[in-house]
């Protein structure tokens, strides 16, 4: 917002501000983008490590296909400003790697843990989300507007799915670790 707060009522810099919206906007959507590729990875992970937690289990794996929409809304509104897939392929997210290894460490509590970082994850997705829609809405792109409404309400579906099902994943690893069954998976 730098050039913003720089500009002055009626000047000439209207154009050079939008432009600058416009590229903090197509960088918000490239993050995004290597985010839901992190999101994908996270939950393929766990899925295949919830013998116990059917449920879960299911949630999880519908919402891989929904972070693959997501990411192929995200590639189609980039289309639009020129980005091609190649560019995308490149790129990482430390802060996210960070996040997913966490839910990729094994211990004996995984299903609990994973919550944690499953939930602290839809909540990063929910705030950029909801950033790429100000700057979408800043530009005047009306198909960003749509689309990413769209996948903003998928997020915080999982996340409310996620947060009501902490207190029943709890008990339920607390009730199969006190009878000496395999409880974290
Ligand atoms: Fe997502």
């Amino acid at each position: 917002m730098r050039a913003a707060a720089r500009q002055q009522p009626g000047s000439r810099n209207v154009s050079e501000t939008t432009r600058h919206a416009q590229e903090i906007y197509v960088s918000g959507l490239r993050n995004q983008h290597a985010v839901e590729k992190q999101a994908v990875q996270l939950l393929e992970r766990q899925v295949g490590r919830l013998e116990n937690y059917p449920e879960m289990e299911a949630r999880l794996r519908e919402h891989i296909g929904e972070s693959e929409q997501q990411a192929k809304r995200i590639e189609q509104l980039l289309e639009a400003f020129g980005s091609t897939n190649s560019t995308l392929k490149d790129m990482g997210l430390q802060f996210m790697g960070n996040m997913a290894a966490l839910a990729h460490a094994p211990a004996p509590d995984e299903v609990v843990k994973n919550t944690f970082a499953n939930f602290a994850f839809e909540h990063f997705e929910i705030a950029s989300y909801r950033s790429l829609l100000v700057l979408a809405e800043t530009v005047g792109h009306q198909d960003g507007l749509g689309l990413l409404r769209q996948s903003l309400q998928e997020e915080e579906a999982m996340a409310r799915w996620i947060d009501e099902h902490l207190r029943p994943t709890t008990l339920r690893y607390l009730e199969r670790s006190a009878s000496g069954q395999t409880a974290g998976r």
